[in-house]
């Protein structure tokens, strides 16, 4: 039997809901919903999405071979009863909201799916991935590698919430799981709470917080919240936590350990946070690289591929890295649910009998798979919102856009296909000059309305890195954090403590230096994003500096922008100096004055 041509892979209706089209096996689209709805982490049935890349690939709902959902919703729903039935009566307070969710759309998928895309052929069958199966698939047929070994580790799918398999080609094996409750991804989300951010969405906070303490309680998580095998396995004692009952991540007990109650997110951050920030990521550290070193010894593999939630910790994917386990190292920039539509597409390419697509290059395409929009799209949105601009050609664009850089202007770069996954990485992007000791705070309060306590990210150009950063590998999805490198760094003055620790210089590249001088760093390659490549180049060519800072295009709580009027609108409602939209410089003082004059609102 031919395998299917066109899969549409699907993930829904638990966070950050996305859709993906692989054809022939290769991907051709992929975006989260939350970018067309503007609902930040949507996680509804993708509809846009799924037009989005129907639209791309030339195609309509009946030229459909399958669609791939990535886990299975019949499973789940077993977990979830159990998991009640075994907590009872705790559990029946939540109880019959969740059951009636699930016995609606989310038990009768097939239908539901049908219903949302009523065109699809009759016979277009409806699979469902494991949710494991969907985050390994992700992490190995798009990698460079032929053959690999692969670590997924998240909160949870069905039952697994850690799995070890190996990719061979067209096939994956998986070896081994973790089954839930004993949960990485639930245990550093239980603390992202108790720590007062938002579950699914603040781990990168408490991660960025993790440097400014000490690991004061890591003793106290592996001596009464879990217990750590040699194999990186582990079960967490739920007599602390409070996730089965479904109401709150952790409970009294909980607590009391770490020496008081959870932190309102409004609350001020204490040296008592950052110590228990900093504990958590030591110990989360710790357990990665026992699975890592336990994977390697299980599968003999020289490269490994990583995705699910906990791979977007990129400190801990960097002391992977650093501890040399495997030769080199992929991770999905899609790790999270939103990639297992991708993941879940590629599984039934390859098990519907599809041949492994392997060019021993990165198939992601620098992750680049979302919307595009051509000059004349873009000028006709500046037309309609009778906006201010000029179109210069290519090499114009670069030089003027290095000389607002240079002058410590903050500047929207708008250019070519969105990025698929949680980071912006020079499509949907806002840049800056890395060398202010002020760009930190200017890049916050023009654009992001908040003081943060992490510093921006540094993109440089792949050959480049090593001269800056302590990084002997490619870095293409920012999900690698590495020390700025020795030469470069200052020693700030002594009796700084907290968050403004932040504020002292501590590199040559202080805008993206974190106090404990590490940089999460995006490498940038001439072949996957050439215009941002060669503006790095310009840039360096004219201060010497070839390293940018890089956030992404939006503002808080708000999904990164997809079209040019999303851009637009966000550049009137920040006070960014220039927007560079296509071929378009837009120069804030330049338009009517309602928008060159308008105060930015408080976002969130
Ligand atoms: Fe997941």
């Amino acid at each position: 039997m031919a395998p299917p041509r066109h899969v549409l892979g699907i993930s829904a209706y638990y966070h950050d809901a996305a859709a993906a089209l692989v054809r022939d096996g290769v991907v051709v689209a992929a975006a989260q919903e939350e970018r067309f709805t503007r609902k930040k982490n949507d996680p509804d049935f993708p509809i846009q999405a799924v037009q989005f890349c129907l639209r791309h690939a030339g195609l309509k709902p009946e030229d459909l071979d399958a669609i791939a959902f990535y886990d299975k919703p019949g499973l789940k729903f077993v977990r979830l009863l159990e998991t009640y039935l075994a907590v009872a009566p705790g559990g029946w307070r939540t109880f019959p909201s969740v059951l009636s969710t699930w016995l609606g759309e989310k038990l009768d998928l097939r239908k539901t799916i049908r219903e949302e895309m009523p065109e699809l052929r009759a016979d277009c069958p409806i699979l469902f991935t494991a949710h494991h199966q969907s985050h390994a698939a992700s992490a190995f047929y798009p990698s460079p590698f032929s053959e690999a070994a692969i670590l997924t580790i998240d909160g949870v799918g069905e039952w697994a919430t850690t799995t070890i398999a190996r990719g061979s080609g067209a096939s994956i094996e998986m070896l081994k799981e973790l089954r839930f409750p004993h949960s990485l991804g639930l245990l550093y989300s239980a603390f992202t709470d108790y720590c007062g951010f938002r579950i699914n969405s603040g781990e990168y906070k408490l991660m960025g917080l993790a440097p400014y303490g000490e690991p004061k309680y890591v003793n106290a998580i592996f001596d009464n919240l879990l217990d750590l095998k040699a194999d990186g396995s582990f079960w967490l004692d739920m007599d602390y936590f409070n996730f089965l009952q479904g109401t709150t991540m952790t409970n009294p007990r909980f607590h009391d350990l770490f020496g008081g109650p959870p932190r309102l997110p409004e609350e001020p951050i204490t040296p008592r946070h950052m110590d228990v920030a900093r504990s958590i990521q030591a110990v989360t550290e710790e357990i990665m690289l026992r699975l890592a070193r336990h994977t390697k010894a299980l599968t003999g593999q020289k490269n490994l591929c990583l995705a699910g939630g906990v791979a977007l910790n990129c400190v801990a994917n960097g002391r992977i890295l650093r501890e040399k386990i495997f030769d080199r190292m992929w991770i999905q920039p899609a790790a999270g649910d939103a990639g297992g539509a991708l993941g879940a597409a590629l599984a039934v390419w390859h098990e519907g009998g599809g041949a492994a697509v392997k060019t021993n290059l990165d198939a992601m395409q620098g992750s680049l798979l979302g919307p595009a929009y051509s000059d004349d799209e873009i000028e006709a949105v500046l037309k309609e919102r009778q906006a201010v601009y000029k179109k210069l050609p290519r090499q114009e664009l670069l030089d003027f856009t290095v000389g607002l850089l240079k002058s410590e202007k903050v500047v929207g770069w708008f250019q070519g296909r969105m990025e698929f996954g949680p980071r912006a990485l020079g499509s949907r992007s806002i840049l800056g000059d890395p060398r202010s000791p002020r760009m930190q705070s200017i890049m916050n309060l023009k654009v992001k309305f908040r003081e943060s306590f992490r510093p921006f990210a540094p993109i440089v150009r792949q050959e480049r890195a090593a001269d800056y950063f302590e990084l002997d590998a490619e870095s293409p999805y920012m999900l690698l954090v590495a020390p700025v490198q020795a030469h470069l760094r200052k020693t700030p003055a002594e009796g700084v403590t907290g968050l403004d620790m932040l504020k002292q210089v501590r590199s040559t590249l202080p805008a993206v230096t974190h106090v404990d001088y590490s940089a999460r760093i995006q490498t940038v390659s001439g072949q996957d994003n050439p215009l941002l490549y060669d503006l790095l180049g310009c840039f360096e060519a004219a201060t010497g500096c070839g390293v940018l800072v890089n956030t992404s295009f939006n503002v808080r709580g708000e999904p990164i922008v997809c079209t040019p009027d999303d851009a637009y609108r966000c550049f009137v409602n920040t006070e960014m100096d220039y927007l560079i939209l296509g071929s378009y410089v837009i120069e804030r003082t330049a338009q009517p004055k309602a928008v060159s004059r308008r105060v930015a609102p408080q976002a969130d």
